[in-house]
């Protein structure tokens, strides 16, 4: 009897979904959300394209499991969103269980991409991908998280997440935010607790460049440094010297190099060592750990390094682009071509790419993000004339997992259990979240994917989910292939069918003091304890 019922209640969601999804394709107000829908039905045309899925009960059989720590061949059952049993030979008797067969497959947690710019107003226009098509195109590649950036409406926080909190209302998978700084006042400072407290802020970003919009100065950085501490919040950083990057640019304008290698040539990499080792240098006098964002040189990445050797708590997270793209493609005759690659800190000369790769695989950089920052070629085209009217940024939230896998793991560089932590669980516990998300632990979220070795993937504008018309790995292919993604126990990709509902994902808190901040207050104790006592000295006057 309990069953009848049950089985009812499943039908009973699985109507009520077909309900709202009619109502977002028949609203012509939300635009976006229903074009997003017909987009991919076109694209995938399966029958039932763009319904939710109707099981909230799903029963994967005999994959390899991979978690951060070990891989085991188990089944892993799921129940309403959630992993209820990793083991093997897991028998359910119930006939509204979706089976899925994951024999010769791993099955891993699903993706998390600590860095993405959906839906941002920068350099005059905003970013192509919303919270809707963004988390689409994540989807279908094994991401099912993302934290995006909060920018603060003229530096107010409030304003700033509000308004986030509005984009992301059509989101479609789980995302959590950080919140840039970018202006210090008394204001700012309290939003800064109210963030921590209220919202599930547990991190906070300071751009070292972009002067005259978002840049910071050491001032400013140092205040944020200190604040960020008293709450646990982590401090992130875009580390480049902008000063130096606008006196670089106007080098080679006077030279009269006005296209996109103008770009690379006017901010090379030791602007970023430098502005590194000073984020680094502050983070260490206020002894506070420090997350420096786009690692896209040997120079910054081995300043991380020697930090890292003198014991202290530095993360860095290189993005996709600097880890398989060089900075060739700035100098391709075409236009649209050379101009799709300008992102900031730039893409690096070859070399530089296989080094962040390897500092991947030994631990001195943690983590993989892509930076998705999306604008089409119509946009990049605003700086035809004038590199630095370039919108900045790439692509990456689709293809981060596919190409990651393929350039680390197909070439035994890393192992299974590397990429699942560099992609999902080193992401979940910087940011406090683990194991709720970045594990298939008994108990965590049913983000999950089923990835094929044997099966081969291949990017291309004309096929990805992202609304660009340009992709900067364009035409690249490679081997193992993600299958089936399962998000929040809905199965939204399965057969290159995509099934999203806009509004569907979940604001993910995260709580400060992550394990990054463990023995901070015994170390500041150490240190205070070794300050020799003020010199008692006779007054001069007397
Ligand atoms: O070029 C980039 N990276 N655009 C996004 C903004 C940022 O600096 O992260
Ligand atoms: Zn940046
Ligand atoms: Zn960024």
């Amino acid at each position: 009897m309990a069953e009848v019922i049950q089985s009812k209640l499943v039908w009973a969601i699985y109507l009520l979904h077909l309900l709202l999804l009619i109502s977002i394709h028949g609203s012509t107000s939300d635009s976006i959300s229903s074009e997003g829908v017909r987009v991919f039905c076109a694209v995938n045309s399966g029958s039932d394209c763009g319904l939710p899925s109707p099981y909230t009960k799903i029963l994967i059989k005999g994959g390899t499991v991979v978690n951060a720590h070990r891989k085991e061949v188990a089944d892993v059952y799921i129940e309403d969103g959630v992993i209820l049993s990793v083991r093997p030979n897991i028998r359910i008797p119930d006939e509204n269980i979706k089976i899925i067969d994951a024999t010769r497959k791993y099955v891993m947690p699903g993706g998390i991409d600590p860095h993405t710019h959906l839906d941002m107003e920068f350099m005059g226009t905003a970013t192509i991908d919303d919270f809707f098509t963004g988390h689409a195109a994540a989807l279908a590649g094994g991401t099912t998280m993302n934290i995006d950036f909060v920018i603060p409406i003229n530096g107010n926080l409030t304003a700033g997440f509000e308004a986030y909190k509005h984009k992301a209302s059509k989101a479609a998978m789980d995302y959590g935010f950080h919140v840039a700084i970018t202006k210090w006042d008394e204001d700012v400072s309290k939003d800064m607790e109210v963030m921590v407290r209220d919202h599930g802020i547990n991190s906070f970003k300071f751009f070292m460049a972009y002067k005259g919009a978002l840049m910071v100065n050491d001032g400013l950085l140092l205040e944020g440094l200190k604040k960020c501490k008293s709450l646990g919040a982590l401090t992130m950083v875009h580390a480049e010297n902008g000063d130096a990057v606008v006196e670089g640019q106007n080098r080679m304008i006077d030279l009269g190099i006005t296209g996109p290698e103008g770009h690379a040539l006017s901010r090379p990499p030791v602007l970023e060592a430098e502005a590194t080792a000073r984020a680094i240098r502050l983070a260490a006098f206020v002894n506070t750990p420090l997350y420096v964002v786009h690692v896209m040189s040997i120079d910054a990445m081995e300043e991380i390094a020697k930090a890292k050797k003198a014991g202290q708590r530095v993360v860095g997270e290189p993005v996709v682009s600097g880890l398989v793209l060089d900075d060739s493609w700035l100098w391709h005759p075409d236009f649209i071509t050379a101009s799709k690659y300008v992102m900031s800190p730039p893409i690096r000369e070859l070399g530089h790419g296989q080094a962040l790769q390897a500092a991947l695989s030994t631990g001195t950089l943690q983590l993989v993000g892509t930076d998705h920052c999306t604008f089409n070629s119509t946009q990049k085209a605003f700086g035809l004339h004038d590199f630095r009217k370039i919108p900045n940024g790439v692509n990456g939230l689709e293809e981060r997992m596919h190409v990651l896998w393929d350039a680390m793991v197909e070439t035994g560089k890393i192992n299974i259990m590397d990429y699942v932590r560099i992609t999902s669980t080193e992401c979940a516990r910087i940011f406090n979240i683990y194991p709720k998300k970045g594990a298939i632990l008994e108990g965590s979220d049913a983000d999950i994917i089923i990835l094929n070795p044997n099966a081969s993937f291949e990017v291309s504008a004309t096929s990805h989910h992202s609304r660009s018309d340009t992709n900067v790995y364009e035409g690249r292919t490679g081997k193992g292939k993600v299958e089936v993604t399962i998000s929040r126990g809905r199965v939204v990709w399965e057969n290159d069918v995509l099934n999203v509902m806009p509004g569907s994902g979940k604001y993910i808190k995260m709580p400060p003091f992550s394990y990054l901040f463990d023995g901070i207050d015994k170390s500041d104790a150490a240190y205070l304890s070794s300050l020799r006592a003020p010199v008692k000295r006779a007054n001069a006057a007397s």
